[in-house]
Order: C-alpha cells, then sequence, then structure tokens
C-alpha cells in the first residue's frame, strides 16, 4: 500500500510542566532533562471520539478521498467512552463511511500494527483504500498523584489513508509478554460469582524497565527492517520513532549513526500521546512539506505488552 493522506487532532488544553509543578512535587528542570517533555495537551471539554473523527476527516481531505470510497477502518484506540461499541464504529458513522470496521489495542505500536493489517488486508486482494486512525487518551489511565507517571503522557488522534501502491518495504512486529512492568486493570461489573476482589487501578508503569525494553526493541526492529528492505541507515530519509522519551530516541539515533535532521520530534509539545504519537508525527512533517516523494521513512515504537514494531515505506 501506500499512505496518499494524513491528518491530526489535538484537544485545545496545553499544560505545561510549570502547571504541573502547581499540583505535583515536580519541576519544569526534572521533566524536561529526564524526558525531553515541556508541554502536552490534554482532553477537558472534548471527547475522544469527536478529535479521532476530526483527525480522521483532515486525512480523508489530505488525500482527496470520499468516506464512501474507504473499504475498511481500524482504529488503534487503548481507551474511550464506550467498552462497546468500538471506537472505529463511531469514526465509521460520523464520516459517512460505509465499510467495515475493528479497534485494535496495540498500546503505543497501534499505528504500526494497523499499517501491516491494513497491507495484509490489501494483499488478500479483497480491499483497497483503508482509513487507519489512532486515538488515545491516556490522561484517563494515569493517576494525577502520581509524578512519575502523569507527567508523561498527552491526548491526541492521527489518521492516515491508504491505497494501493508498492510502498510498504518492511515490517517487523513483535510481542513479549511483561505484562507487569506497564499496565492498567479497570473496573467492570462482576458476576454475584465472581470470587476476585474489584480493582480499578491506575496506569503502573515501572519506568526504568519500560525505558531498557524500548531502547533495545527499537534497535532490534529498525535493524530487522533495514536487513529485511536491504537499505543501510544512511538511506533513510526520516526515522519517525515513538515520542516517549527523548533519552530513548537519543539512544536510538546514537546506533543509527545518524544526523539530528532525520529525527524529527515533538514530544516537547505533546509528550506520549500512546499510539497516536508517530502518527501525529507523520501529519507534521507531511504538512510542513519536509517528505519528498521517494523519500525513506522508517517508523518504530514500543508499548506495554510489551509490543514493539517498526516499518520502513516509500513516501
Ligand atoms: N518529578 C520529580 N521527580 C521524579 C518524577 C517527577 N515527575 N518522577 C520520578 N521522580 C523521582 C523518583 O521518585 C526518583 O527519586 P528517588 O531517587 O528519590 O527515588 C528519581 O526521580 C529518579 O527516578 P527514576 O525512575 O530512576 O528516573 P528515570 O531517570 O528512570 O526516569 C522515566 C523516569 C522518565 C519514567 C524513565 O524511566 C522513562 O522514560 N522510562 C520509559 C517510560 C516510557 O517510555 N513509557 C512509555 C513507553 S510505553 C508507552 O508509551 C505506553
Amino acid at each position: 500500500m501506500k499512505i496518499i493522506g494524513t491528518g491530526r487532532s489535538h484537544p485545545s488544553l496545553v499544560v505545561t510542566n510549570e502547571m504541573l509543578s502547581q499540583i505535583l512535587d515536580t519541576s519544569d528542570e526534572w521533566i524536561t532533562t529526564r524526558t525531553g517533555i515541556k508541554e502536552r495537551r490534554v482532553i477537558s471539554s472534548e471527547n475522544l471520539e469527536d478529535l479521532a473523527i476530526d483527525a480522521a476527516k483532515k486525512a480523508l481531505a489530505d488525500a482527496n478521498m470520499e468516506a464512501k470510497d474507504l473499504d475498511y477502518i481500524i482504529c488503534a484506540n487503548v481507551v474511550n467512552e464506550f467498552i462497546s461499541p468500538a471506537m472505529s464504529c463511531l469514526i465509521q458513522g460520523a464520516i459517512g463511511a460505509n465499510c467495515p470496521c475493528f479497534d485494535l489495542n496495540g498500546a503505543c505500536v497501534g499505528f504500526i500494527y494497523a499499517l501491516e493489517i491494513a497491507e495484509a488486508f490489501y494483499k488478500s486482494g479483497k480491499y483497497k483504500n483503508i482509513l487507519v486512525v489512532c486515538a488515545e487518551e491516556p490522561s484517563r489511565m494515569v493517576d494525577w498523584h502520581d509524578r512519575t507517571a502523569s507527567v508523561l503522557f498527552g491526548d491526541g488522534a492521527a489518521a492516515a489513508v491508504l491505497t494501493e501502491g508498492d510502498n510498504i518495504k518492511a515490517t517487523k512486529m513483535s510481542a513479549s509478554c511483561s505484562w507487569d512492568r506497564l499496565y492498567q486493570k479497570h473496573e467492570l461489573q462482576y458476576s454475584p460469582y465472581n470470587t476476585k476482589p474489584n480493582s480499578n487501578l491506575p496506569l503502573v508503569m515501572h519506568g526504568q524497565d519500560v525505558f531498557m525494553f524500548a531502547t533495545r526493541a527499537a534497535i532490534r526492529d529498525i535493524s530487522a527492517v533495514l536487513k529485511q528492505s536491504g537499505h543501510t541507515p544512511d538511506e533513510v530519509d526520516h526515522f519517525l520513532i515513538h515520542q516517549a522519551n527523548l533519552r530513548i530516541i537519543n539512544n536510538i539515533k546514537q546506533y543509527v549513526k545518524q544526523p539530528d535532521e532525520k529525527f524529527p520530534l515533538n514530544i516537547d509539545r505533546y509528550g506520549n500521546t500512546s499510539s497516536a504519537s508517530v502518527p501525529i508525527l507523520l501529519d507534521e512533517v507531511n504538512k510542513e512539506g519536509r517528505l519528498k516523494r521517494g523519500d525513506l521513512i522508517v517508523m518504530s515504537a514500543f508499548g506495554a505488552g510489551f509490543v514493539s514494531g517498526a516499518c520502513i515505506l516509500e513516501w
């Protein structure tokens, strides 16, 4: 497949490190030096589905495609207003599409998982035009009294329209279960027969374990897609890395020995927006006119599971 349109949507509220310092025992200095984050967008009066719908409409407009011409919608999403129906169904109705759709929970790797699935759908010969939307609201998952997790995340949505093409050159997905390093449980109604204690816990994260996993997994995945596609790091024009922590991105940069210009960043403005992170970055560089036809792009992300994935594609 190839990507022919991108879009993104952010909540209006900007939460700066200074604002967090007023409610938590933290500082702009700590957050900036440990993570690279200066501010993030947090949902206040908006609904996540409205951001998802807005991002989807912008991507369709960018692709010059009507919603009725879509053959499938895949939405990467971890939490949303509804447990059922899926977010993709809300998007499908709001944009006026009449194709099938489903949600996937690939944590922060959702976009890359969705690209690989879209490619496989296309290769099946059954579907041609596929909309991928990533919509995430981690601000509803963290405990806002917990300075170790709440400062890292932001909310947002982004989308991409794919159609027939031969531009996805290689993908590498992986999962290795270490669920107790980064997780959140949620509370549903228990039946009268259920004997387990009811728990509604905020996100739990063992930051240093996640950090080590993320660095190793990204380097392994990027090496794998370069090898599979027969390219060297020198030939890659843009490395779009999940914006979770600037230090992780710098480790990857050092490994591939490529200059800063090839690593666009927006972590300072948005923090970690989970699966929306890579497509938000993609839309930014696209709209800034930084992508030229034929450019080689490597995308890499990692997240709760642990899961990770990378792909290499031609613009
Ligand atoms: N402000 C001030 N101090 C803090 C804060 C804060 N916000 N958070 C933690 N600290 C303190 C700790 O309490 C600790 O204090 P102590 O030494 O007195 O015990 C000290 O800072 C150092 O804490 P560490 O956890 O060792 O700090 P570290 O350098 O590892 O940075 C961080 C923590 C930023 C979470 C880092 O481990 C990290 O980025 N990990 C990866 C997290 C990540 O990328 N998650 C997302 C990927 S998966 C996904 O996207 C869902």
